[in-house]
């Protein structure tokens, strides 16, 4: 369980905080979805989240425990906006074992294999591939660290119609595995998806019903019952 109390991060420059007394609960297996416009602190609260950056005052626990940022950076693996523009790797295979030379071929075939793409030659470049394919391959970098909580900032940015569906069947198949707290800025792909939800305004959280949501909006398509 993932649980936030009263996070603030109110850096001494800005005059209001960016994240305003953030509370929240996140279940094991559960998908939580942030939704909010560009400049709400989505990716403020992520990057506390991964450890990146340091919250000003609140709690962070994992089930009982409240974590440092360092502990924090083992226990999530974060997939930033448009993580393809940051490969590094000349080939799948080196890009998966970045900064993890001792992982073996089984622990990068098995990676591959989560999000699909276990077809794929390892000596492939990044570039090679599909805007999708370099989506899950950016997804499976992270997954090989075998992190407890996924936090995704703008997954399906940039994607189209097709790539956005497939990326949500994905992220709802790796659910059953990791506990995934994913913000956009645009819900339609991940609504039906999403087992919690929130909308996030200048950096205040509100818990809202994902079916409220969906009702609410006719043009969100249940892209699973397709
Ligand atoms: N370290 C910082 N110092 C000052 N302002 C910041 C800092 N980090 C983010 N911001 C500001 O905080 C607000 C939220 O940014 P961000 O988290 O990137 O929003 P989102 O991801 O929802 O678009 C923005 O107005 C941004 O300019
Ligand atoms: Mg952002």
């Amino acid at each position: 369980m993932l649980y936030l109390e009263n996070l603030v991060y109110h850096p001494p420059a800005t005059p209001e905080p960016i994240l305003k007394k953030i509370n929240l609960k996140l279940a094991p297996q559960q998908l939580g979805l942030i939704i909010g416009r560009s400049g709400s602190g989505k990716t403020t609260l992520l990057e506390i989240l991964a450890g990146l950056a340091q919250k000003t005052s609140g709690k962070i626990y994992w089930g009982d425990r409240e974590l440092t940022p360092m502990e924090l950076q083992y226990l999530g693996g974060i997939v930033f906006q448009f993580p393809e523009r940051h490969f590094c790797g000349s080939t799948v295979l080196e890009e998966l074992r970045l900064g993890h030379p001792e992982l073996g071929r089984m622990q990068v075939k098995q990676a591959l294999q989560e999000v699909g793409l276990e077809h794929i030659a390892l000596d492939t470049s990044p570039y090679a591939l599909s805007g999708g394919q370099q989506r899950r391959l950016a997804l499976a970098v992270q997954l090989i660290r075998q992190p407890n909580l996924l936090l995704l900032d703008e997954p399906t940015a940039g994607l189209d119609w097709s790539m956005r569906r497939q990326l949500a069947k994905l992220l709802s198949k790796l659910k059953t595995h990791w506990t995934l707290l994913v913000v956009t800025h645009d819900a339609g792909d991940l609504l039906p998806i999403a087992d919690r939800c929130w909308t996030i305004e200048r950096g205040k959280l509100q818990s809202v019903e994902p079916a409220t949501l969906l009702a609410k909006d006719p043009k969100i398509n249940p892209v699973l019952n397709t």
